[in-house]
């Protein structure tokens, strides 16, 4: 089965080809740039931007992959949770593709298609279902962060997610605090190599809650009045490199220590992460360092694979399938504010 695979949820528009589980080519166009001067998603620019790309990217994508769009057997695409212009050019435009080809089309929820990314791996890569295990699932991003009990494949429970702002958008506040561009995410993670992560001590919010839910408004904060009290903190580059770890630090281990907390708890043995956060160095360090200590297989979506993709939708879509989920019917609308339950 051969599943063209469209993403345009947000500010990346990704086209992809997956067959029987195997990646063929996945195409991703981001728009960072465009939004960088903005210092955030511009949700109308973002919109017109995927209009312009679709058809370059889904051409780029196909080409790739060596097949012609007659051998498409299915056609997917995100259908929520999203900005929804962003979200409409993509659906509507793969709706018609495969109304065009006479191909089933299958929406998809672009949290549960995250859930699956970590078990993509190889060259070429492809998702190995055969290795699947019950985990717990972190998804951290710009916009999300979100803990996810795994039972079986297509099955899960959402445990917690954030009561304000997403990881993501901490990372990116404090950054831009600190005078940093958009995304600041990348900067810190790179400022921070050379920071002592205990040189400031910024707070843990809802560590230790005994929900499964996030909070990072308050460190925000936090870091905004320290910042007004401590203004020539700015003028110092270790300082800023010192700020950058202990921002860093304080983020890494609430995340890292209600995953785990979860994971002992739910009786699983595995820990799986995706989301552009998951890029993080430390992150990704702290979560090894933490699976292996408490015995839990660590199982982390690769960089490529972490931020906005249309791979990880192909994948799940194809799995829907597999399963005898029924294909859509081509009235189907978006869903931006779905929730992931
Ligand atoms: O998943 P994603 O590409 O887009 C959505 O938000 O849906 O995630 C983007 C977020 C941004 O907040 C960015 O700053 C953050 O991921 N990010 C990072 C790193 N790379 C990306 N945050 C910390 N460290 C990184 N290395
Ligand atoms: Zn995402």
């Amino acid at each position: 089965m051969t599943i063209l695979a469209i993403e345009t949820s947000c500010d990346e528009t990704s086209a992809a080809v997956v067959r029987d589980g195997k990646i063929l080519s996945n195409v991703v166009s981001s728009q960072i740039q465009l939004h960088a001067e903005y210092g955030g998603v511009v949700p109308e620019l973002a919109a017109r931007e995927h209009l312009k790309n679709f058809l370059p990217v889904a051409r780029t994508a196909l080409a790739d992959a060596k097949i012609s769009a007659e051998e498409i057997d299915a056609v997917a695409a995100t259908q929520g949770p999203g900005l929804p212009n962003a979200l409409l050019v993509g659906f509507k435009a793969a709706q018609a593709v495969a109304f065009a080809l006479e191909k089933p089309f299958v929406g998809v929820n672009h949290h549960e298609a995250h859930l699956y990314s970590p078990w993509i791996s190889g060259e070429p890569p492809s998702a190995d279902f055969s290795q699947f295990q019950p985990n717990i699932s972190l998804i951290v991003s710009g916009g999300h962060t979100i803990l996810v009990l795994v039972e079986s494949e297509l099955k899960h429970r959402v445990l917690g997610a954030t009561i304000d702002d997403a990881a993501g958008e901490c990372f990116d506040k404090t950054g831009k605090m600190l005078g940093l561009n958009y995304p600041a995410g990348p900067e810190i993670d790179r400022l921070a190599e050379t920071g002592n992560p205990k040189a400031f001590d910024f707070p843990r919010p809802l560590l230790h809650d005994a929900s499964d839910d996030f909070s990072f408004s308050g460190l925000k904060t936090s870091v905004r009045y320290f910042l007004r009290d401590h203004p020539d903190l700015l003028n110092d580059e270790q300082k800023i490199r010192d700020l950058c770890a202990s921002i860093q630090a304080a983020i890494v281990e609430v995340l890292v220590a209600k995953t785990i907390r979860a994971a002992k708890r739910e009786g699983v043995r595995c820990v799986t992460a995706s989301g552009g956060v998951t890029c993080n160095r430390s992150l990704r360090n702290e979560l090894e360092r933490a699976c292996k200590k408490n015995g839990l297989e660590l199982r982390l979506a690769a960089k490529l694979l972490c931020t906005d993709n249309a791979a990880m939708i192909g994948i799940l879509a194809g799995q829907k399938l597999k399963q005898g989920i029924p294909a859509q019917d081509l009235d189907e609308e978006i869903k931006p504010g779905w929730v992931l339950a």
